[in-house]
């Protein structure tokens, strides 16, 4: 099973993220003696701890542990939900993931018969801006459809169709390609609506759908994951899913 990255992090930093002191000043009162790590007294300023299991005592109080951010894509196979429990006692992506050091929440849904990339994280800020039309991140779908879609459906679904819940955004739909009795096709949406790709091929007459695959979002692919197959984001990734989406991580 792919292991969470370690959470190393500067001791001033730590005390300064739990609220109790700039950064600076943590710096201060580490060099005044004033800090201890799992027991031990630590006036050295380069110190590191493990965000996830050192103990940070500060003139004996306790910090609260922050749980550390985590980033994680799996390949959500057909046959599971997207939820961690089901009414209906169906597999969860959760029974795939086995245990987890912290808990992660999807950023979004798929459907049980729907496979492709699922982003999890415990990160509210970054979900909630991927997750708002808004920011308008893309989602990329492949979907295997019954029949030749006509050129004018295909225009239909670029404009937008009415669902009841409202019009769908402006989207890129392409045919990828065509077989004798079902087609390919790329559509590339800028928001979440529940079922979305089955109800706008619904609205266009009711192609039926033989596969739904998502391929990306944002600036993520599935690339090197077999369904089922899962693993983290690096630093590098998780920057980059920030800027998709018009996020500051600095902030807090
Ligand atoms: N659109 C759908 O219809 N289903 C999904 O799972 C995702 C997008």
């Amino acid at each position: 099973m792919p292991k969470a990255p370690p959470a190393s992090i500067r001791l001033q930093k730590v005390i300064a993220q739990a609220g109790l002191a700039s950064r600076r000043r943590a710096e201060e009162m580490i060099r005044q003696g004033r800090v201890r790590v799992n027991g031990h007294l630590v006036t050295a300023l380069g110190t590191t701890v493990d965000a996830n299991h050192d103990d940070v005592v500060v003139d004996g109080r306790r910090l609260r542990r922050r749980a550390p951010m985590r980033y994680m894509i799996l390949h959500k196979p057909t046959g599971c939900v997207t939820t961690a429990d089901d009414e209906k006692g169906r597999p969860t992506v959760f029974d795939l993931l086995k245990r987890q050091p912290v808990r992660l929440f999807p950023v979004g849904r798929l459907d049980f018969n729907t496979e492709g990339l699922l982003l999890l994280t415990n990160d509210g800020p970054l979900a909630n801006r991927l997750l708002h039309p808004r920011y308008g991140t893309p989602r990329v779908y492949l979907v295997r459809v019954n029949g030749t879609v006509a050129e004018r459906d295909l225009e239909t679904m670029r404009r937008g169709v009415d669902l009841p819940d409202g019009r769908t955004l402006p989207a890129q739909v392409h045919i990828v390609r065509r077989f004798e009795k079902t087609s390919w096709l790329r559509i590339t949406l800028r928001e979440g609506k529940n079922r979305q790709v089955h109800r706008m091929l619904e609205y266009c007459g009711g192609y039926g759908i033989r596969k739904l695959q998502r391929v990306g979002l944002g600036p993520l692919t599935l690339a090197g994951l077999a369904p089922g197959q899962f693993r983290f984001l690096d630093s590098f990734e998780v920057d980059r899913l920030y800027q998709a989406c018009g996020l500051d991580k600095a902030a807090p």
